[in-house]
């Protein structure tokens, strides 16, 4: 079976109802980073930075998966197909997604501040000062913070560098190393990027790219490719 590494971003999951971050609406058009989404904003301000994410996480139990997401489950049948996602939403798992590969984290899951292997999924929408793990210390949002290590990066570089077919959805590449991973594909594989704001990135042979909405450019393509 030939393997498609799909790299997905904020963008797959708009039309779900979820904020990308960088578009007119984005998150950080309302938040700035440096107070919410870095290790010294949770050091400086937990309460603050706990509430963002509760929000979001609360978000999570009113929407669901969208064509874009389904699609690449309809993948799944002719191919192997590995996603590297940038997203903290569970909406390629809900949509049936076999491979996820969270690049940045994962909204429903926490972890101690004192042991980063002491991960567990949260139950409901709320993480609070004072929910603590099971060696006493806080909890925190199991989210990889701006500066903070990416620890996933290096198995989705080696799928990236496996792969046949390489497919970018809804995503700005502005953010490294998640971005590089498109340069770890080998040379002259087809590579599709499926935006509507999409901008041409460098040195990229054999590039498609379909300026449109992920809703109606991840099943065309999954279509295409299915046949
Ligand atoms: N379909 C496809 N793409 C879309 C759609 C849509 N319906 N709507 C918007 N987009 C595109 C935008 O044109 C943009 O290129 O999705 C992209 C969203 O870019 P960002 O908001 O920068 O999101 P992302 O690239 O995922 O950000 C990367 O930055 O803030 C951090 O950790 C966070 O994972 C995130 C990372």
């Amino acid at each position: 079976m030939k393997k498609i590494v799909v790299l997905t971003g904020a963008g797959i999951s708009a039309e779900s109802g979820i904020r990308t971050f960088r578009g007119s609406d984005g998150l950080w058009e309302e938040h700035r980073i440096e107070d919410i989404a870095t290790f010294e904003a949770w050091q400086r301000n937990p309460g603050l930075v706990l509430d963002f994410y509760n929000q979001r996480r609360k978000q999570l139990f009113e929407v669901k998966p969208n064509a874009a997401h389904l699609a690449l489950v309809e993948l799944e049948k002719n191919f192997d197909v590995h996603i590297i996602t940038q997203n903290v939403d569970d909406l390629h798992e809900r949509a049936g997604s076999g491979q996820v590969l969270h690049l940045h984290g994962e909204l429903k899951k926490v972890r101690s501040t004192v042991d980063d292997n002491l991960i567990h999924t949260l139950d409901g929408w709320e993480l609070k000062l004072g929910d603590l793990c099971a060696r006493g210390s806080q909890l925190r949002p199991h989210i990889v913070w701006f500066g903070e290590a990416v620890p996933m990066i290096e198995p989705a570089a080696a799928l990236a560098s496996e792969a046949d077919i390489f497919i970018v959805i809804g995503t700005s590449l502005n953010v490294y190393p998640a971005a590089g991973l498109i340069h770890f594909a080998k040379p002259g594989i087809p590579v599709y990027l499926i935006d509507p704001q999409a901008e041409m990135p460098a040195r990229i042979s054999n590039l498609s790219v379909l300026r449109e909405a992920a809703g109606t450019g991840v099943p065309r393509l999954v279509k295409q490719l299915m046949h």
